[in-house]
């Protein structure tokens, strides 16, 4: 797999002729910390779980479980809907993941369960997982390739990336930072609100113009 690129390119790539580009952009000597301060006051301090529905459980727990390497720490079967309270049975199972979080299915008997499962585009709904480098992304995609199951790696130079569509359609980011993501992140955030405002007005020309 490629490693790091140039950043000044990976920019370029990333912030094309409509979004601006980080010509100039300079990272303050204190960002760093800035960063830390900011993320240690938000009261929001990791994701819990992501939840999703599933064709059928043993099947979603195959692939989290003994393909992927997710442990099972929750099997919660119940038989009415939280809101509406009608009867619908379902047993909601959570495959945890390193910081405690997980990934979360639903696999029900009753009204929920009519829903087409379409693998969709990179624009649809997915989940990225951060791994820690590009080596455990070759240890998915072994694992994957193994299984004969479809996957593709794509590297953006600031994150690489190795696709993969669960049993369910729910489409699987595994995301790994090379060094250059760093730099890159911190330009990337000095620059985003004027790269949004950037956009809205491009977005509301062509919007208008169409
Ligand atoms: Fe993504």
């Amino acid at each position: 797999m490629k490693t790091s690129g140039d950043l000044s390119f990976a920019a370029e790539n990333a912030h094309n002729k409509v979004y601006g580009g980080f010509e100039g952009v300079e990272i303050p000597k204190d960002l760093d910390r800035k960063i830390a301060e900011r993320r240690s006051q938000n009261h929001t301090k990791r994701l819990h779980h992501h939840a999703f529905r599933c064709r059928n459980a043993e099947e979603t727990r195959h692939f989290y479980e003994d393909i992927l390497g997710f442990p099972l720490v929750q099997a919660v079967i119940q038989n009415r809907d939280f809101g509406s309270l009608n009867e619908n049975n379902f047993c909601h199972i959570f495959f945890e993941l390193a910081d405690g979080s997980a990934l979360a299915f639903f696999d029900c008997t009753g009204s929920l369960v009519t829903r087409d499962y379409e693998p969709g585009t990179g624009f649809d709904h997915h989940v990225a997982l951060y791994v820690a480098s590009d080596d455990d992304l070759d240890y998915y995609k072994k694992r994957l390739d193994a299984a004969n199951i479809p996957n593709h790696y794509v590297d953006y130079i600031v994150y690489h990336s190795l696709y993969v569509n669960d049993p369910n359609g729910l489409n699987i980011e595994f995301c790994a930072n090379p060094p250059i993501t760093a730099d890159y992140e911190l330009k990337a955030e000095i620059v985003a609100h004027r790269d949004l405002k950037t956009w809205m007005d491009f977005a509301h020309n062509q919007r208008n113009s169409s």
